[in-house]
């Protein structure tokens, strides 16, 4: 049987959104994409949803051409020890948090590294990843890694030294907006709106103003000006945001956020 040009180690939440998305774009067929996951039930039944193949030794692993690393961070070397010596892989891509591309390239020396840091919306096809490319990767691999993610949503190339920064913004970034929904959520309920009607509100709310940001190219504070009129309702509420300090507090929490990527990485 021909060698598949691209295996995913890790079925788990990331791993398998990514496999469904790249299946349904046709970014390879499913034929020439295998995954590697130790929980049979689980590999079985993206088996056979997805028709990819299933790697029944890790060591197989190193005969395709890319290599997608997608387990938990703290299980990367048993993964690196159990493939073994990699004899046809050229190109690893890797979605664990923290893990710097020095470890990588030492884990694998003959392949180009890539690191990546996809965030969850990622598993809606919504998704923005941040990447940064080990020395010698070629233009077609850069090529190849950005078709994978666009399948998922945007891609942005950065340094390796800004990952902790891209950590604490579109990483972390979908809890903070949870909790800002769940807040404007209990807003409308505590104005007299059911629930279900203020949930639908809030979150096409904020969908739509993101979606008129960007369709528009326009700067938020543009946005925010225009929908104050004097004396109105939205200048009400912004008052009591600003009082309360919610870009100080938003401002905080990125920078939390970042202090802690900084920590873990050096733990
Ligand atoms: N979730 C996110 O939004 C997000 C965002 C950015 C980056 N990431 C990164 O993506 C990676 C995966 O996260 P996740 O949320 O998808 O985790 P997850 O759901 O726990 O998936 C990891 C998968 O790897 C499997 N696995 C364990 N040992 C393995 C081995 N030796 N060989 C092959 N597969 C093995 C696990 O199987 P078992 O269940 O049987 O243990 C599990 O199915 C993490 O490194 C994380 O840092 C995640």
């Amino acid at each position: 049987m021909e060698r598949p040009l691209l295996s995913v180690i890790g079925g788990g939440a990331m791993g398998s959104a990514l496999l469904r998305r790249w299946v349904a774009v046709g970014v390879y067929p499913a034929a020439q994409m295998a995954l590697r996951e130790p929980d049979l039930d689980k590999a079985v039944a993206l088996q056979q949803e997805l028709g990819i193949r299933l790697l029944a030794d890790p060591s197989q692993a190193g005969e395709s051409e890319i290599l997608f690393l997608a387990v938990k961070p703290q299980l990367f070397p048993a993964v690196v020890a159990e493939m073994g010596r990699l004899s046809a892989t050229e190109l690893v891509i890797s979605i664990m948090a923290g893990i710097p591309l020095q470890q990588l390239q030492q884990a694998f020396p003959k392949q180009k590294v890539v690191r990546t840091m996809p965030n969850t919306p990622a598993l809606v096809g919504a998704g923005i990843t941040a990447i940064s490319y080990g020395p010698g990767v070629t233009p077609m691999q850069v090529e190849q890694v950005e078709k994978l993610f666009r399948a998922v949503g945007e891609v942005v190339t950065v340094a390796e030294s800004q990952m902790d920064a891209v950590t604490a913004l579109s990483g972390s970034g979908p809890g903070y907006l949870a909790v800002i929904l769940e807040g404007l959520i209990d807003g409308g309920v505590q104005v007299g709106l059911p629930r279900p009607i203020a949930t639908q509100l809030a979150l096409q709310t904020l969908a739509g103003t993101a979606a008129l940001l960007q369709q528009e190219n326009l700067h938020p504070a543009v946005l925010k000006d225009r929908v104050t009129s004097p004396g109105g309702t939205t200048i009400a509420g912004i008052q009591a945001l600003e009082q309360a300090g919610v870009r100080g507090a938003l401002m905080q929490a990125v920078r939390a956020a970042y202090e802690r990527s900084c920590q873990l990485q050096g733990s």
